[in-house]
């Protein structure tokens, strides 16, 4: 089976968030069960030129806006498996992937790309695998080719929602240039108002997933659907949650590069090291016994940051350290330099994006990870947090609450803790849970071990994505 799975980002290419773990993971996870899947993604000047020394694939033929423009495409091997590399200077040679005003062409031209690349190169895909509306505009058009371009007859396709808030819209006249003009197409792309590369996909795509079963229900009701839910009722039945897995090639304690000391379940000595190393890269003060409680995210909405401002004062009269690493909005940047400036010795920050090795160094040194999240479609970061002994608090939504167990101790079962209603005092409370236990040791190993030993990898899930594209392969 031929997979060409396609993403505006990867590991280790490029990455804002955990779609590119997913897209660096599930290519490869596939490969161990012998199905052979390549990795589309836009060549970004940002990506490291040791990536991209294996293959140049020059001119192929891209057709755009109502001509042909010859298109260079990288070859590179370093996400354990093929991925190809859409070179277009004009359109990805900027300094962030995201939020500009033609977003929906740049993205647009990288859908038509991949494409003409398979085309180009003879590889007759049996499905197209489509992430999030950058990749909205391929599935579209592979629907429409369908009809006219015998190559792309038999291939079917799979669109993966991992963010249904984020839609792709952009003025509907563009839809002319970007041939979908007429209707049906026109229609399949109206929503609000405006054209939403995310909204078509859901109607092309043979199948339709999401990265959780919890958040596939929560997208079909009024209150998390962003205006399609009532679309996705009505595509339930070609419509499945998968929660992701961790690549624990990169996410593992016992062998990961980036952190002072490698621990185990069994031995987790090594952890205090790792706090310690911690305390020290942000400038807190070196007392081991206090609890570090942190947080890894993108800084919006999402994630829950409105609590953390409210809950912050109580937060620190806890005891704990707190530390915090994100980028994004600016008003949540200038609360974190706040807070930090209030209380330098117990507060930690790095506002912008880090790469992989403060991640690491923090999943690897804190005791607890906050992950308050208003919604969260899957989550990556508590998965980590639980394999590194680092206990999760998390709201209760979305992949987060199928993947979190409140700890009960009469059973000494659950592997972190989660609260309900979106307020501060329920995060608050949950904290004050959570330090309790921390303040019992013998309970404490006992939910870092639950958690430890958690089997997340990719390839239980790689199989369950490779049921439903031979499933469709029969349509
Ligand atoms: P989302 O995709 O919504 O951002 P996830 O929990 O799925 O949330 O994945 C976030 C990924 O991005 C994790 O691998 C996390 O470590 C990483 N990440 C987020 N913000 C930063 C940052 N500022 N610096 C480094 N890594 C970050
Ligand atoms: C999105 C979601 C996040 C999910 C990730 C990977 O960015 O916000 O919850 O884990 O995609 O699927």
């Amino acid at each position: 089976m031929r997979v060409a799975f396609l993403s505006s980002e990867a590991v280790p290419f490029a990455k804002t968030g955990g779609l590119a773990d997913v897209a660096g993971a599930l290519p490869k996870a596939l490969r161990e069960h012998a199905t052979d899947a390549i990795i589309i993604l836009p060549h970004y000047d940002q990506i490291e030129p040791d990536f991209l020394t294996d293959k140049v694939i020059d001119r192929v033929p891209v057709e755009w806006r109502g001509g042909i423009r010859p298109t260079r495409v990288r070859q590179s091997e370093a996400a354990g498996t093929s991925a190809y590399l859409i070179e277009a200077p004009e359109y990805f040679w900027r300094s962030s992937i995201y939020g500009y005003g033609d977003d929906h062409e740049r993205f647009a031209f990288f859908s038509s790309a991949a494409l003409a690349l398979c085309k180009h190169l003879a590889w007759q895909p049996d499905i197209i695998h489509g992430n999030d509306w950058p990749c909205g505009f391929a599935i579209t058009e592979l629907r429409a080719r369908r009809r006219y371009d015998t190559f792309y007859g038999p291939t079917r396709t799979l669109f993966s929602i991992h963010n249904i808030a984020y839609q792709g819209s952009f003025d509907a006249q563009d839809l002319w240039w970007l041939g979908f003009g007429d209707s049906p197409e026109r229609d399949d792309f109206m929503l609000k108002g405006s054209a939403s590369a995310l909204k078509a996909a859901l109607i092309a795509a043979d199948a339709l997933s999401t990265v959780s079963p919890r958040y596939a229900d929560e997208v079909q009701t009024p209150e998390q659907g962003y205006g399609l839910d009532w679309l996705l009722r009505k595509r339930r039945d070609r419509f499945v949650g998968i929660t992701n897995g961790v690549d624990y090639d990169i996410w593992n304690p016992e062998t990961d590069p980036h952190i002072a000391v490698n621990f185990s379940a069994e031995d987790l000595a090594g952890k205090r090291d790792c706090k310690l190393d911690l305390l020290r890269r942000f400038g807190l003060t070196p007392q081991p016994e206090r609890p570090i409680i942190a947080i890894i995210s993108r800084l919006v909405a999402q994630k829950g940051y409105d609590l953390i401002r409210q809950a912050a004062g109580a937060i620190l009269e806890t005891g704990a350290f707190f530390i915090a690493l994100g980028a994004g909005a600016k008003e949540y940047e200038d609360f974190l330099q706040r807070w930090h400036d209030s209380a330098p010795q117990r507060v930690g920050i790095y506002k912008g994006y880090a790469g992989e090795p403060l991640a690491h160094q923090i999943e690897a040194g804190a005791d607890i990870f906050l992950m308050p999240s208003l919604y969260e479609p899957c989550g990556l970061n508590q998965m980590y947090s639980m394999r590194y002994g680092t206990v999760p608090i998390v709201r209760a939504t979305g992949g987060l609450d199928d993947t979190v167990e409140n700890f009960d101790p009469e059973r000494g079962k659950g592997n972190g803790f989660k609260f309900y209603p979106y307020t501060a005092s329920a995060l608050l409370e949950k904290i004050r849970e959570a330090l309790y236990f921390y303040g019992k040791p013998e309970a404490w190993r006992r939910i870092q071990r639950n958690g430890m030993t958690i089997d997340n990898s990719w390839s239980a899930v790689a199989k369950k994505y490779l049921e439903i594209y031979k499933e469709i392969s029969k349509f």
